[in-house]
């Protein structure tokens, strides 16, 4: 057997395949982007067989590399989370578009469950909260709208990313780790998929997959996809992918990663925490059927506004660009931008709320902005902070990763912003590094976690917070009238 692991990491913008050899050593990376359409105001969905084509062809590439099937011990697949997709069992052929995690279109339909006071009790299950975010109210208005869903009969399946590219690596295994189950607000944090919550939003038990732990010998490809089956050891959502590449074991250990959007996650330890201050409660980890729990403070938009600048703007020719910018100007000269395209996540979960720049003066020019618009990651980081602070949880250090990890002018901002430390580990792809971890301890290469980051997390770069004169203050008042305000107007 060959010790090589093999990571599929598809996320929101795009899907990659990287090799890692032992020690945690990048052997090797291909990558293609993801497509999303945005077929009405607030609708975001993908294709899914473009997913698994990418991911399949991604992966070919990285086993080619590896020298063929042989030479790779294990897959490990980390994912986009909450995002749902619907196929047929027998053929394994999608039966319409995917619903991404950003998509907002069941916030009527949250919004009334609300109202008829069902929100407590499906915070207490699931840790959750009623927003379209999460998988079971997209599931509820697909059954609904999409009548092919109805006509495939007892031959539907329904099912998250990660059960998605397992059932069509493996040609029919239909299964998904805790992590990600516990993302649909349809699985109880302590047990199964939840009856009373089925039963809510309607949805049929015998369409969802079964709930797997996150690292073990879980299924096994089609010989046909790489020249000869390869055991799958590892699956996680990519958040919690993260975490395990960060090394957050600890109850304390917090880490932040700024991807599509911004997901911070605080271990907790063996039971459930639970949040006063609309924070989610999930799944960090499920090894030998027993969980480790985080509390999670999820954002939306991250390197998306990035992406926003770059496309819809013209105001950076890339993502690099806006660190440069950013420096060039002493201060954002009181712009402020509240990047709430597809509303607003923790703490606030407000999903009419949208976007706005603030403070603009005839003086404003595109480094204001730019620089603005990077200060908004920092500034929404802080409000994560705060309702971590006033739930009892006070981060000592934050552990930074993600593609906009890269920008150093995020990373020191954030240390001077959050007044805390904070640390950059070299290789930034933690999710992909986190899902080597578990496919490697699921396929015995390494005997735990622990034992796994001891073998791959390499260097770490540190970021000091410098002393405040004031400005923290005054910025936050800023920020938070800025956010009242976009909320008013929504
Ligand atoms: O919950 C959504 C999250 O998993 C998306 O991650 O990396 O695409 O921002 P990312």
């Amino acid at each position: 057997m060959g010790d090589k692991l093999l990571v599929i990491d598809e996320g929101t913008s795009s899907t990659r395949a990287m090799l890692f050899d032992r020690s945690g050593q990048g052997l090797g990376l291909a990558q293609h982007a993801i497509h999303s359409e945005f077929p009405a105001p607030g609708w975001v969905e993908q294709d899914p067989e473009d997913i698994w084509q990418l991911t399949r062809a991604a992966a070919g590439a990285m086993v080619k590399k590896a020298g063929g099937a042989s030479q790779v011990a294990a897959i490990g697949i980390t994912n986009q989370r909450e995002t749902i997709v619907f196929w047929d069992r027998r053929n394994g052929r999608p039966l319409a578009p995917a619903i991404v995690w950003q998509d907002r279109r069941t916030a009527d339909y949250c919004d009334k469950l609300k109202d008829a006071g069902h929100e407590p009790a499906l915070q207490a299950k699931t840790g959750l909260l009623l927003d379209p975010y999460f998988s079971a109210s997209k599931i509820r208005w697909a059954l609904d709208q999409w009548p092919q869903l109805k006509d495939a009969g007892d031959n539907l399946a329904i099912g998250t990313i990660d059960s998605w590219l397992v059932f069509r690596l493996t040609g029919g295994l239909h299964i998904s780790d805790a992590t990600n189950a516990s993302r649909t607000a349809l699985m109880s944090l302590t047990g199964g998929w939840d009856e009373g919550l089925l039963d809510l939003f309607g949805v049929p038990k015998f369409a969802l997959p079964e709930i797997c732990d996150s690292a073990g010998q879980l299924g096994a490809t089609l010989a046909d996809h790489f020249g000869a089956p390869i055991p799958i050891c590892g699956i996680a959502g990519d958040q919690q992918a993260a975490a395990v590449g960060q090394g957050c074991y600890d109850p304390g250990d917090t880490k932040a990663t700024f991807g599509t959007g911004t997901f911070v996650l605080t271990l907790a330890g063996d039971a459930p925490p639970v949040s006063n201050n609309r924070l989610l409660s999930t799944i960090a980890c499920q090894l030998g059927g027993k969980r480790r729990y985080a509390l999670e403070g999820s954002l939306f938009v991250a390197g998306s506004m990035m992406q926003w600048l770059r496309d819809q703007l013209g105001l950076i020719g890339t993502s690099a660009e806006s660190e440069q910018l950013a420096r060039s100007v002493q201060d954002s000269a009181g712009v402020c931008v509240v990047p709430a395209f597809t509303g607003l996540g923790a703490p606030h979960w407000d999903p009419d709320a949208r976007g706005a720049i603030l403070g603009l003066t005839l003086g404003s020019n595109r480094a204001h902005i730019v620089r603005a618009a990077l200060e908004a990651v920092a500034n929404q980081t802080f409000e994560l902070q705060r309702a971590f602070a006033a739930d009892g949880i006070t981060w000592s250090s934050l552990r930074i990763d993600g593609g906009m990890a890269a920008n150093r002018f995020l990373a020191e901002d954030l240390a001077n912003l959050l007044g805390l430390e904070v640390e950059r580990p070299g290789n930034i792809e933690t999710s992909a590094l986190g899902a080597a971890m578990l496919a490697g301890v699921g396929c015995g290469l390494f005997g735990s976690l622990r034992e796994a980051a001891a073998a791959v997390r390499g260097p770490i770069d540190r970021f000091i917070p410098a002393p405040d004169k004031g400005g923290r203050a005054r910025r936050i008042e800023q920020w938070d009238r800025a956010v009242a305000g976009v909320r008013a107007i929504a």
